[in-house]
């Protein structure tokens, strides 16, 4: 009996994919198909995959094409698969010409020939499209704009900014350009906010009334009033508004909260956050570093005590005389039976590592642990210690952008930021201001 074995993402399958199925299986008696999983997926940077691995891999069975449908899930498993399945034959289609050829050292390579002018991703393309603006005035948006590039379903079509002195090329050739955002409302179907934060809840607000869609950084809005108006308004006017906060989005990150949830270093007891950064814009577009770093430290807080009970106190310190601007905030939040210590600056440099400790064991992520790929888990015994690395893309911009495209597209909130860690973000915000336990340094 001849067997062989093919690959794929069958995203939406097509009849490319027919095609190149029923060569494959003419090849030989027997065909296997190893269906990508969707991680790999990821990690390979196919981030735009419409279906589920379940549903590929459903509407591949309903063919009755293959004989076996197995799941790709690593680098390297070709290799194990030929031989642990007694393979004869290795095909995909000709897009992969040479691509494979390693693989002769174990079976016998076929590329079989392309079925023309179909694929997944073009049909993908054929989506609607959400036409995008930006809102700003910092260089980040700069980053916004490259990675809106991986993402199907967004086209930056236009700007909105008082200063476009630090903004790209490719931005300031785009369609539209203004510096007024209410002319910006009537061209766009989606905006992506990074304006000062006090600007937040009114161009958020006026965005909603117009139908808009909003992906903005955090913190949405300066109080917890303002904030429950922009949701509500929000879900009445049945569109998207979406809090940015790129570490969300980092599979390193992702996972090492959900193991941290699940036990594996005991009871947690602590969090300790530290982010910084120099600021050279000290004077011009400087943002106070309860903006810049505190929602972002503030994240793995909250996504792991929850919001209650807590009892908070805040150590500042001011860059002016008038004490309207920070440059250094560390603060101790603590919790009925857990504490967490946040450390942020843009005045003062540390090492922005993130550490959970429980009672078994601790996560230790290394600086810069809010674009992390690497985290370690450690014990007492160090045999018992484990590493994981997960591949970042973007900084995890690309995947947010990725969230904030699907739930547009599915008319539901696919963001990884929950409405309990926004609140607490933004009672911390308000606390600040309100300057309950605050202490100047
Ligand atoms: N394939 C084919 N003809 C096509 C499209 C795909 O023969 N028009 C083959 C590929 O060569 C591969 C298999 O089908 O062997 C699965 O390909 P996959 O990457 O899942 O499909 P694409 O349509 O190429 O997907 P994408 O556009 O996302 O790359």
């Amino acid at each position: 009996m001849t067997k062989v074995i093919t690959y794929g993402t069958y995203d939406l399958l097509h009849y490319g994919h027919i095609n190149l199925l029923k060569n494959a299986k003419a090849l030989g008696d027997y065909l296997i198909v190893g269906v990508t999983a969707d991680d790999f997926d990821k990690q390979r940077g196919k981030i735009n995959v419409k279906q589920s691995l379940m549903e590929r891999i459903a509407a591949l069975s309903q063919t009755g094409i293959a004989d076996e449908i197995i799941v790709e899930e690593y680098e390297g498993q070709k290799i194990d698969d030929i031989k642990k399945y007694d393979i004869d034959i290795f095909t995909v289609g000709s897009d992969w010409v040479g691509k494979f050829d390693y693989l002769n050292k174990y079976c016998k390579v076929v590329y079989l020939p392309r079925t023309e002018g179909i694929s997944s991703s073009g049909i993908r393309k054929k989506d609607r499209k959400v036409s995008l603006g930006l809102v700003g005035e910092t260089n980040y948006l700069n980053k916004v704009e490259n990675e809106c590039n991986y993402v199907n379903g967004i086209n930056l079509e236009a700007v909105c900014t008082k200063d476009s002195s630090c903004l790209s090329e490719q931005i300031r050739n785009l369609k539209i350009s203004t510096d007024d955002f209410d002319t910006l409302l009537d061209k766009v179907d989606a905006l992506y906010i990074r304006s000062k934060p006090e600007l937040h809840y009114e161009q958020i607000s006026k965005a909603l009334d117009h139908k808009i869609h909003v992906l903005c950084e955090s913190p949405l809005a300066m109080n917890k009033e303002e904030w429950k108006e922009l949701k509500a308004k929000a879900k009445e006017k049945k569109v998207i508004l979406m809090e940015a906060l790129k570490t969300a989005y980092s599979t390193a990150y992702s996972r090492l909260i959900l193991l941290a949830k699940s036990g594996m270093i005991g009871d947690i007891v602590s969090v300790d956050a530290t982010c910084t950064s120099l600021d050279n814009n000290i004077g011009r577009s400087h943002w106070d570093c309860i903006y810049e770093w505190g929602p972002t430290a503030l994240l793995p807080v909250f996504q792991l005590f929850g919001i209650n009970e807590k009892n908070c106190s805040i150590k500042v310190r001011y860059i002016d005389e008038n004490k309207e601007h920070d440059g250094f905030i560390k603060a101790d939040i603590v919790f009925p039976k857990s504490v967490a210590t946040i450390k942020i600056g843009n005045t003062v440099k540390s090492e922005g590592e993130l550490i959970i400790s429980g009672t078994k064991g601790y996560i230790y992520v290394p600086s810069p642990w809010w674009k992390t790929d690497y985290f370690e888990l450690r014990f007492e015994d160090p045999s018992q210690n484990r590493r994981y690395f997960y591949q970042l893309e973007g900084e995890g911009i690309r995947y947010e952008l990725v969230a904030f495209a699907q739930s547009i597209e599915l008319c539901k909130d696919m963001s990884n930021i929950s409405d309990t860690v926004s609140e607490g973000i933004i009672e911390f915000v308000e606390q600040y201001h309100k300057k309950n336990n605050v202490i100047e340094i």
